[in-house]
């Protein structure tokens, strides 16, 4: 049985039914891969985390190539000049680079982004607001070429535990 917290989001699973499948997906900060290993039935799955130990166990699995990059350093990412049909970021945030999230969507693709936001103090970690997405702030900082699909900021139950999070599912139109 897959523990509570390595089983894909409800509603990253609910996004991706509505997205034709086949083509590339990049899982940012993948962490032990609850997404990779879910969507690798789907797509060709990029698995990028900076922990190794848990890229090894990916690296075994058909369908997933693994990348080790530390995403918060001033290196460029070795990725970056490459585009992907989806990119795929969860309970992950680093503000700094989060613009180049959206540079690698491919024309018609789509970001699926959901993690903490602000508020989420009241139930648990993350705590840091550096973890935690401002007000609106994905549907601030989107890009024009990016329609938003769905947005969403509340409480999500899951696995019975609360938490207060912010989500995008965004389709590059140009
Ligand atoms: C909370 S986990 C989320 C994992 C996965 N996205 C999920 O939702 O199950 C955060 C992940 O970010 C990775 N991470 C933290 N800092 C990083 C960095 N500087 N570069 C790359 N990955 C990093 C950690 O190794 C960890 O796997």
């Amino acid at each position: 049985m897959i523990s509570k917290n390595k089983k894909p989001s409800n509603w990253v699973k609910k996004a991706i039914e509505n997205i034709e499948p086949g083509g590339s997906l990049i899982d940012i900060a993948c962490g032990e891969g609850r997404h990779s290993k879910y969507l690798s039935r789907k797509f060709y799955v990029y698995a990028v985390d900076i922990n190794k130990t848990y890229l090894e166990k990916l690296s075994k699995i058909p369908n997933i190539e693994t990348i080790n990059q530390d995403l918060e350093s001033n290196e460029e990412w070795k990725f970056s000049k490459r585009e992907f049909n989806i990119v795929l970021v969860t309970n992950y945030l680093y503000r700094k680079k989060i613009l180049n999230l959206f540079k690698l969507v491919k024309l018609n693709g789509y970001l699926i982004y959901e993690t903490f936001a602000i508020g989420n103090e009241k139930f648990g970690k993350p705590t840091n607001p550096s973890y935690l997405l401002k007000s609106n702030e994905l549907l601030k900082i989107k890009p024009k070429n990016f329609e938003t699909i769905e947005f969403f900021e509340g409480i999500r139950i899951q696995n019975f535990k609360k938490s207060k999070v912010q989500r995008l599912l965004a389709k590059r139109v140009f």
